[in-house]
């Protein structure tokens, strides 16, 4: 491929297969203004000094500060804040409105939640293309180990969760006879094997991706709907749901007009016949049991879920 052809939005999702954690990067501006941005671009880069880095979109409104800034603040978020993440995404003039934060050096804000924070001097600032890199000195640090950190790929939010084990259920080690009979380890294991075997299919059967699915599957239940409602139901940010939707254009399966997003004819004939196939795909999950059971199985998970809400 030349990349002088490069397509963009195809590049952007070859990007995002790479998973990060959320920043919001705080500073002071010249007036003493409080400004913040999300970033996933924060990265480790040496312990000895001990440095960081992020780098910011040079058609940021807040480029001029962060450029020209002796210090800043790293707040890396945690999975509760998700809505800190797209209020420091927006252009909205009061970001920091009904924000707990206390000051750190150089006056940059801290984020009362958070997940880790690093304080730093600005230690130098490159160019990258349409973007400035950042890099700092950490000058002090601190983090909640028991906060899990939020996480962003493909367009949306994740939580981090522990890789399936390769232990298999059936012969469960007998050191890990807590471990096979423990409800959290058993959710999650059954949701990472079936998970693991449904996204394929949709793939392959109905082109596509578990982004693209989750949209198709809650227009279809909803009925047409505001991307402002969407975006927090599918757990993706405004403009990453909107070039996921993009994709979904292309292929015909919606339109979006007047902001809100409805299902075609193509679209509604491709949810159903994918609705059908994850309505098989949970039959062959729950084939080892009655109808009763599945039944007791399933009232007693939303027993759970609904104790939770
Ligand atoms: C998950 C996520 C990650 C982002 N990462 C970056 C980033 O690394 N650098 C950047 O400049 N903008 C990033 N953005 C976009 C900015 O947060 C957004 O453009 C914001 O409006 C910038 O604020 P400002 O215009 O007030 O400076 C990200 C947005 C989201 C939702």
């Amino acid at each position: 491929m030349s990349m002088q052809n490069l397509d963009i939005r195809d590049f952007r999702r070859a990007l995002s297969q790479f998973p990060t954690g959320v920043t919001v990067i705080t500073t002071r501006d010249e007036q003493g203004e409080p400004v913040g941005v999300t970033a996933s671009s924060f990265n480790s880069v040496s312990i000895d000094p001990p440095l960081i880095l992020w780098s910011i979109d040079k058609g940021a409104h807040s480029l001029a500060t962060f450029e020209n800034t002796e210090f800043f603040a790293v707040n890396v978020l945690s999975r509760d804040q998700v809505e800190t993440s797209n209020r420091f995404a927006s252009r909205g003039e009061d970001k920091f409105k009904d924000v707990e934060y206390t000051q750190g050096v150089g006056d940059s804000p801290l984020l009362s939640d958070y997940s880790a924070q690093f304080e730093c001097k600005t230690w130098a600032v490159y160019e990258g293309g349409d973007h400035l890199i950042l890099v700092g000195e950490v000058i002090d640090y601190r983090y909640r180990d028991s906060n899990l950190p939020l996480v962003f790929t493909r367009g949306s939010y994740s939580v981090s969760s522990q890789h399936p084990s390769t232990v298999t259920y059936e012969k469960p080690d007998q050191s890990g006879a807590f471990i096979s009979d423990y409800l959290l380890y058993m959710l999650r294991e059954s949701y990472n094997r079936f998970s693991a075997d449904l996204y394929p299919l949709l793939q392959a059967k109905g082109d596509v991706n578990p982004e693209e699915w989750r949209i198709l599957a809650m227009v279809r239940d909803r009925g047409a709907i505001t991307l402002e409602a969407l975006a927090p139901i599918v757990m993706q940010p405004e403009v990453a749901l909107l070039q996921t939707i993009d994709w979904m254009v292309d292929k015909g399966l919606v339109q979006l007009q007047d902001n809100t997003l409805a299902l075609l004819p193509e679209g509604r004939r491709r949810a159903d016949e994918l609705l059908a196939l994850a309505k098989q795909h949970e039959a062959q999950v729950l084939m080892g049991l009655s109808e009763e059971q599945s039944l007791q199985l399933k009232n007693g998970l939303k027993v759970i879920m609904a104790s939770h809400a």
